[in-house]
């Protein structure tokens, strides 16, 4: 329950909304406490035939019936301002709650999300929000609700006969606490129903985003048979809760049965010892009607509570994660071109992995550096402590003589164009995904041109039907892998990057390609760049260029100077070569 005290900061910020949903609550009470009251006395009147105004059957019905249905009219009104108000409280609250944790995911670090599955920070955001939502919109309203019902009726209740009032009420607690079993139960397997689901649903997606392996291993009959044992256990638990839920009404029923019973038998008993009149019998079971709702729903809601208590806390826990990434400097900044790795090492927490070790190298403004290594060397990593999403376990980054710590992160990144390994793509239009890099929004079709002439892949676009509005698939499925890593080289240059960082960007396009763009990007200005290669026709022009093993560095120098060397550097030279 604790963990729902976070929310109280939200019920202060809708106070107004609050207290006038509990005011509502109370004027729909009001007046529907009247109507039983309004009923029996009238009744009464009409048996004893000394009223005034009820002077026939005829009439009387006409009278209640309308009497009914105006003070129906006006608990309805009060009803739905109630609904209104707290209802939509709990949506504004939702909505805020939302924000809330989708703005901390973007605060946290890269770290974060390697340890968390989307499929879990997907559930927090809208499954476990919703059953927060649940206790603040109906599992407020019926607790204020049951309140002032309960009050007002036995208030009522008592007033015309005590004893009575106890007999009749002694089934209510037992239903609330049947229908607490009942809710908990019904609980606990819709979370395991939801499991299912989830299990179902990325079963299904993953295998839709890799239908193009399976059909090609001709694995179909394995995923559908995956597929419909998934489905099986799904409806299988489906089924189970939903004969624990057609328990729910019978039992509502049953009891308000056995109370309705007790009124007219009990009442009836005193009725002939004249303790109570036929009227105060109709107030009875209107009232014991009336309180049948709440009393149940205190079965409910106390569940309700619990669940939403339990998906708090796993929201709390996510908002109370810090970023590993520190960033406290908002000074403007204005990358220069020097960078300078000084004793760098940096071990993966998750794996162990050293993956960088001891690494230091310096670049000035205006020089490309080159890095080459085998696959696993270390390469990304270095990119990844240069744009902090990791920071070094030793040693110290410098950014035009700063320490990266000490530098706007938001101006570092908004100032560098990096294009990542792996190539990510949105299902929006290919103009959409290169303007996503840009740092405004008036990104025009020149501007397009420009970016997709630099990066080599205007031609392409050109051919498509819809030019630059051709929409692409989940992940830029309808594109060739070159011509996403060229689209990704554009959303790079878009933002007229002064640092440019290209990890493995151009593993997939031929060597002639690769040299256009490698010429147009010479042409761009930009204040440095780091060129990760698996090739070294990619890096070979480079100012400096580092060869890296096992995160260490082994050689460095300019092409020529490393091609003397006559080590490691020279003989992957010699060999693609002879491969090209
Ligand atoms: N998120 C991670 N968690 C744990 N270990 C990692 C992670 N990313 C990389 N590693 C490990 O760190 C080492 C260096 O990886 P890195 O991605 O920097 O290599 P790379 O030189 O870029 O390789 P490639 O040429 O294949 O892209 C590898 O051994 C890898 O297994
Ligand atoms: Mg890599």
């Amino acid at each position: 329950m604790k963990s729902l005290g976070y929310l109280n900061k939200y019920f202060f910020k809708y106070k107004w909304r609050l207290l006038l949903g509990i005011a509502f609550i109370i004027c729909v009470n009001y007046v529907k406490v009247k109507m039983p009251e309004y009923f029996g006395t009238n009744f009464d009147e009409l048996n004893e035939g000394n009223g005034e105004r009820a002077t026939s059957v005829m009439t009387f019905a006409l009278y209640m019936g309308a009497g009914y249905l105006l003070l129906s009219l006006i608990s309805g009104t009060f009803l739905f301002l109630q609904r209104q108000t707290i209802i939509i409280m709990s949506r504004l609250i939702e909505y805020d709650l939302k924000n809330e944790v989708y703005d901390q995911y973007q605060k946290l670090s890269n770290t974060f999300y390697k340890k968390n599955s989307t499929g879990d920070l997907m559930n927090r955001i809208s499954e476990d929000v919703t059953k927060v939502r649940m206790y603040l919109g109906p599992g407020l309203m019926y607790t204020i609700n049951l309140l002032f019902l309960s009050m007002l009726s036995i208030y009522k209740m008592v007033s015309i006969n005590g004893y009575l009032t106890v007999i009749v009420l002694l089934p209510l607690p037992l239903m609330s606490f049947l229908i607490y079993k009942v809710s908990s139960r019904m609980n606990r397997l819709s979370g395991v129903v939801q499991t299912e689901q989830s299990h179902m649903s990325t079963l299904a997606q993953e295998y839709f985003s890799g239908i193009r392996v399976v059909k090609a291993y001709s694995r179909d009959k394995t995923v559908q048979d995956k597929f419909d044992d998934s489905s099986e256990s799904y409806k299988e638990k489906n089924m189970r809760l939903v004969l624990v839920n057609s328990l729910f009404i019978p039992i509502i029923f049953a009891l308000i049965g056995l109370s309705t019973l007790l009124v007219l038998y009990i009442g009836g008993l005193l009725h002939y010892s004249n303790q109570i009149s036929q009227g105060d019998i109709i107030q009875f079971i209107f009232y014991v009607n009336m309180l049948t709702w709440p009393f149940a729903s205190i079965g409910w809601v106390t569940s309700l509570i619990q669940r939403a208590a339990a998906s708090q806390t796993r929201i709390n826990e996510f908002l109370n994660e810090k970023s590993e990434i520190h960033v406290n400097c908002d000074t403007p900044f204005n990358f220069q071109g020097a960078i300078e790795f000084k004793n760098v090492s940096y071990t993966y927490k998750n794996s162990g992995i050293r993956a960088i070790q001891n690494l230091s190298f310096k670049l000035e403004r205006n020089e490309t550096l080159g890095i080459v290594g085998n696959t696993g060397s270390g390469k990304s990593t270095i990119l990844g402590l240069l744009m902090r999403q990791i920071d070094p376990d030793e040693g110290e980054i410098l950014i035009d003589g700063k320490p990266l710590k000490e530098i706007n992160l938001k101006e570092l990144r908004n100032q560098t164009g990096i294009v990542p390994q792996d190539v990510f793509l949105f299902s929006d239009s290919v103009g959409n995904n290169i303007s996503f890099g840009a740092l405004t929004d008036d990104v025009t079709e020149d501007d397009l041109i420009e970016v997709t002439k630099q990066a080599h892949v205007y031609h392409n676009i050109q051919e498509f039907k819809d030019g630059f509005d051709t929409i692409l698939g989940e992940r830029g499925v309808n594109l060739s892998g070159g011509q996403k890593q060229r689209v990704s080289i554009a959303r790079a240059l878009i933002r007229n990057p002064k640092l440019l960082l290209l990890d493995d960007s151009l593993s997939a396009v031929d060597t002639e390609t690769e040299e256009i763009i490698l010429k147009n990007l010479k042409e761009r200005k930009v204040n440095a760049s780091i060129v990760v290669s698996h090739r070294i026709s990619s890096i070979r022009h480079a100012n400096r260029i580092i060869n890296i093993s096992d995160g260490q560095k082994t050689e460095e120098g300019s092409h020529a100077d490393l091609m003397a060397m006559n080590g490691s550097y020279a003989e992957m030279y010699q060999k693609q070569l002879v491969e090209d």
